[in-house]
């Protein structure tokens, strides 16, 4: 496993690799979710290329930049072992160089769900997903549905800018509870951590109400607040049962949707969601 730092030497060892390639961004502190990316990439390339990148353009000055966790060593051996070849961990020098200014941004699809409450989140995701993309020229990138809302802006973005590549989403990797793996799940105290359960918990009633017929947006998503409400420790931020491509919000009688949320636990933000139909 070629692990490298600048540019320069990222496009040299990637011009060594013949075939298809795959990649698979990361902001580090890997876990199983990830990693599950970089087997699901596997499946399809000949070859596997990695970032390790914690994006500053993604974050708003108030949220978790500088304490966002970070081990580089493990994050390494982990990759490794799953046979990668080639990691890029660049500096911010090289990325983001004094007086960068040209941006990426993807539209009224950034606006909804997760960036009515992070309104720069989005510009910062394309920007830094289209700069990797032209770095590591793949012929797949594997995203995971834990990023739902991610999933839909980058597949929008490869399909108007046409980047040619595939964009393959992977299924969301669960605790052995429930709770969707996340890096910033160590933010939790244990009592946070029993209580985050709740998210998985109030999804599976509103997939259960849906296999059971129910077709009222309203209802699935009533469904899913009230289960919230019922754990002192979770602030609900938004529940919303939207269009899964145009991210609408859904009202009245539905066929399919993806049902997402945004919930605190104490200063943590956790994000959860499934797709209906
Ligand atoms: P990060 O949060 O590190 O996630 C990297 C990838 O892993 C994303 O595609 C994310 O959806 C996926 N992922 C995270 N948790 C997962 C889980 N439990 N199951 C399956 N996949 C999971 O997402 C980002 O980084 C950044 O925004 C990035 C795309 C790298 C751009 O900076």
């Amino acid at each position: 496993m070629k692990v490298v730092e600048r540019l320069e030497e990222l496009r040299t060892e990637r011009d060594r690799f013949q075939g298809v390639f795959g990649l698979v961004p990361t902001m580090g502190f890997l876990h199983e979710g990830h990693l599950s990316l970089v087997r699901r990439a596997k499946q399809s390339c000949d070859h596997v290329g990695v970032s390790i990148y914690v994006n500053p353009t993604q974050f708003s000055p108030e949220e978790d930049l500088s304490s966002y966790p970070r081990d580089l060593d493990r994050d390494l051996d982990l990759l490794q072992r799953e046979g990668v070849n080639l990691v890029w961990t660049p500096k911010d020098e090289q990325l983001y160089p004094p007086g960068f200014s040209t941006w990426i941004d993807a539209g009224e699809l950034t606006q909804k769900l997760e960036g009515a409450y992070r309104p720069t989140h989005f510009r910062g995701v394309t920007t830094i997903v289209a700069k990797l993309f032209l770095a590591f020229t793949p012929d797949i990138a594997v995203f995971g549905q834990k990023d739902a809302q991610q999933a839909v802006v980058i597949q929008r973005m490869v399909r108007d800018l046409n980047f040619p590549l595939e964009v393959v989403v992977a299924p969301i990797v669960r605790e052995a509870d429930g709770l969707a793996m996340s890096s910033r799940n160590v933010y939790l105290n244990p009592d946070e951590r029993s209580a985050a359960v709740v998210l998985n918990r109030s999804l599976k009633q509103a997939e259960e109400r849906y296999a059971g017929g129910e077709r009222d947006a309203d209802a699935l998503r009533a469904v899913v607040l009230d289960i919230l409400a019922e754990e002192p420790l979770a602030k609900t931020q938004y529940v919303s049962v939207a269009h899964p491509e145009t991210l609408d919000e859904l009202h009245g009688s539905i066929s399919s949707a993806l049902v997402s949320m945004a919930v605190y636990f104490g200063k943590t933000r956790l994000i959860d969601n499934v797709i209906l139909g």
